[in-house]
């Protein structure tokens, strides 16, 4: 249960900015850490750097401790209470968020394992991170542009303008 605050703080709102930028970066440079990760593993060669590989494992790992963060700042801090709407849209918008935390944090801890440990099992899970997240983001997106531009409430501005 997240105790309820105000507003999100300073904090809560940087992480998420940066949670997302380091997202988008993973997404559209992931295929680049596929091509190498299947020539180490008897694929034909890669095209491109190693070096890619690094960054897609410090980039990923830093996602998945940031998000851990934030569940803890979530935790001890708190959410500002879902806004006045149908039930059936504020259970989409709390699923949605949970969505988004399982998939980014069992999805790097998979892109781990199939580095470290098991190529197989845990590489194909963390392929099924990208749909899923594709989804999630979407409604995330829509949610989000729908308070902005339909409702015309202050969902937006939370994210953007830290509570006192
Ligand atoms: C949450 C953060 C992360 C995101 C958003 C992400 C995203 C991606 C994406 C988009 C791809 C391209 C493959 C595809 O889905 O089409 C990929 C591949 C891969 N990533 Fe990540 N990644 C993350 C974290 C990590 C971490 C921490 C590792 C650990 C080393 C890792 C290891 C891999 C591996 C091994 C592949 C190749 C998988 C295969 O081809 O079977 N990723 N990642
Ligand atoms: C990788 C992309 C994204 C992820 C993982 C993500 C994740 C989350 C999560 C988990 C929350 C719930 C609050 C929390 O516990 O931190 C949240 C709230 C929010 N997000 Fe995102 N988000 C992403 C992208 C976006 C984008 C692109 C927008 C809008 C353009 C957006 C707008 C918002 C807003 C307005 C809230 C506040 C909702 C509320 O107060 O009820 N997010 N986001």
């Amino acid at each position: 249960m997240t105790a309820v605050s105000s507003g999100y703080s300073f904090r809560q709102i940087a992480l998420h900015w940066l949670v997302f930028v380091l997202v988008a970066y993973q997404w559209f440079t992931g295929d680049r850490m596929t091509d190498l990760f299947r020539a180490a593993h008897g694929g034909p060669p890669a095209a491109v750097n190693p070096g890619w590989a690094t960054i897609h494992v410090v980039v990923g790992a830093a996602v998945l401790l940031l998000m851990v963060w934030r569940l803890g700042i979530r935790r001890s801090r708190g959410a500002p209470p879902q806004p006045e709407q149908h039930p059936a849209l504020q259970w989409l918008a709390s699923a949605v968020h949970v969505g988004l935390y399982l998939d980014l944090i069992g999805g790097a801890l998979a892109g781990l394992v199939a580095w470290f440990w098991l190529p197989g099992v845990a590489g194909l899970h963390h392929l099924m991170m990208r749909p899923v997240l594709l989804v999630l983001v979407a409604l995330h997106l829509v949610g989000a542009l729908w308070h902005r531009f339909v409702v015309k409430d202050d969902i937006m501005t939370r994210m953007i303008r830290p509570a006192r």
